[in-house]
């Protein structure tokens, strides 16, 4: 069986309700023949804008429903679910709107930034949808507090077999070693830790006293463990840093929306 998803969400519940709320809305829009022709300044016009912009601030709550833990106002997949499949279904409403008309003003502004927001959206479910499942603490790997304490205990370890070991052991720590700091994390770029030069190992090998050379073998397997463990933690904090890099266009362009609508909205009524 499928399993279901915010898109797929109570089978496709908001899907269907926005397609049967958009054929409503043109059946109306056709329907109606105002004088003068259809426009936004129409009864039908002014109510379909109307709409289009309760819509838009029901969007813009889902910003403050998705940080309301103890809401109890629908599950916060249900509010995806209906953010995403209204927000399209708002692409078709503002045209039905405005009577197909768009031109060189702030209204048509308002629509651009509408599509900005809308495609960021569709760009962020769909980077959604093909990244989660790369992210192993999401497939029931380690998290990454867990992940940090095994890298640090793995150091400790480490350091404890090197104390008071010959000079080669140390430079043999020394170079393999690494301190790890998420703080440095590469954001976006594909980074990879470089892995234990097993050959440059051979010739420390070589080179220890024969009393040092299972200790020298256990700090190798820890620190080649130590190399593993940090680079799954650097891929799945690349790809929670891309799954979060599309809100920074979505946000800010809603934003953007809004204003644009509220001088849309002012300026139909000031120039009356
Ligand atoms: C309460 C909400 C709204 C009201 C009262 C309203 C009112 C109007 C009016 C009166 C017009 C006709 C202007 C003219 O012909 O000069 C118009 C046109 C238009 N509106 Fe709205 N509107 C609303 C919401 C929206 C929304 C949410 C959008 C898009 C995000 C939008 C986009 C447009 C566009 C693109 C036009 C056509 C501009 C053109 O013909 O060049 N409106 N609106
Ligand atoms: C006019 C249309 C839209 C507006 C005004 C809007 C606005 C917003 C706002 C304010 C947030 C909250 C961001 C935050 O606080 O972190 C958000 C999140 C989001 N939006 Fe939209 N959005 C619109 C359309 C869409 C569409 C069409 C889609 C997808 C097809 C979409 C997908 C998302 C997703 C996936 C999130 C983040 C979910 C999460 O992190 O929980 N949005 N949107």
């Amino acid at each position: 069986m499928r399993q279901e998803t915010f898109i797929s969400y109570k089978g496709y519940r908001w899907l269907l309700f926005t397609i049967g709320a958009l054929i409503v809305c043109a059946v109306v829009y056709i329907v109606n023949s105002p004088v003068g022709g259809r426009n936004g300044g129409t009864v039908v016009g002014y109510s379909f804008g109307t709409l289009a912009t309760m819509g838009i601030i029901w969007l813009m709550a889902y910003g403050i429903r998705k940080r309301s833990y103890r809401s109890s106002l629908g599950t916060v997949e249900g509010w995806l679910a209906a953010h995403i499949w209204i927000g399209i279904g708002l692409l078709f409403l503002v045209p039905l709107h405005s009577g197909f008309s768009f031109g060189c003003n702030v209204h048509t502004l308002a629509y651009l930034l509408m599509i900005l927001t809308i495609v960021s959206g569709i760009w962020g479910v769909l980077y959604y949808a093909t990244l989660s499942d790369k992210i192993s603490s999401h497939r029931g790997g380690r998290k990454e507090a867990i992940v940090l304490e095994q890298i640090s205990s793995l150091s400790a370890e480490i350091d404890q077999i090197a104390k008071g070991k010959s000079d080669v052991f140390m430079r043999l720590v020394e170079e393999f070693n690494f301190s790890f700091k998420p703080r440095f994390f590469q954001l976006l770029r594909r980074s990879r830790l470089t892995s234990l030069d097993q050959k440059r190992a051979g010739e420390f090998l070589v080179n220890l006293p024969e009393a040092e050379k299972d200790d020298a073998m256990r700090a190798i397997g820890l620190m080649d463990q130590k190399i593993d463990i940090a680079q799954a933690l650097v891929e799945d904090s690349r790809i929670k840093n891309l799954l979060r890099v599309w809100l920074f266009i979505h946000v800010p362009a809603s934003i953007a929306l809004c204003v644009a609508l509220a001088i849309h909205i002012f300026s139909v009524f000031f120039f009356w």
